[in-house]
């Protein structure tokens, strides 16, 4: 028994040796998983000025404690001034760059408008984009839910400074 089944295998090594090679074999390159791709836009999303001040993150819970918003130029004036029934043109990109501490960059999360639609996305430090696999605060529908309360249009606005009592006239 144990010498036919050794014969077998010897011929059906000896046959796939023979056989002539169909396909070509797979470069090393084809195989490794590919590296994520940075979103095409990142930097120069990263290149416009920050809408007011820095501010300490209060939407966002563990993804940053401060936390900076660059607006596409043509809606920043907008931005900056949101009121209730503001709405933002088509077109219009809101990142907010989360920090972790100080020098050390956390997730940017980003609104961009299409056809009167947003849509969420978030991105690593690096621009490359989370994965449905990664924290559950990435999820789209989680950010359109909590948005959709916001001021106008989903969008909460910079923070605002209320006047304390002591600066009243
Ligand atoms: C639980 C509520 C909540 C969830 C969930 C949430 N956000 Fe926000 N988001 C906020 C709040 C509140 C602000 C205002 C800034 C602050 O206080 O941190 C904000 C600000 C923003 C801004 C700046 C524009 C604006 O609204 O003024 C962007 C961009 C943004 N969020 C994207 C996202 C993305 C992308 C997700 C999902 C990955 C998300 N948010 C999930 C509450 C939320």
């Amino acid at each position: 028994m144990r010498v036919s089944l050794l014969s077998i295998l010897v011929t059906a090594l000896a046959c796939s040796a023979e056989r002539p090679e169909t396909t070509p074999p797979r470069s090393p390159a084809a195989l490794a998983p590919k590296p994520p791709l940075v979103w095409s836009r990142f930097a120069e999303i990263q290149s416009w000025p920050v809408a007011g001040e820095p501010f300490t993150n209060l939407g966002h819970v563990g993804a940053g404690a401060e936390a900076v918003v660059r607006v596409s130029p043509d809606a920043r004036a907008a931005y900056e001034h949101l009121v209730k029934d503001s709405e933002l043109p088509n077109g219009t990109i809101v990142a907010l760059f989360h920090e972790l501490g100080p020098g050390r960059a956390g997730l940017v999360y980003v609104m961009e408008k299409t056809n009167g639609a947003w849509r969420f996305s978030s991105y690593h430090p690096d621009g490359t984009e989370l994965t449905a696999a990664e924290p559950a605060n990435a999820s789209t529908a989680g950010c359109e839910r909590c948005h959709a309360d916001a001021v106008a249009d989903s969008l909460f606005g910079l923070p605002r400074r209320w006047p304390q009592a002591a600066e009243k006239p």
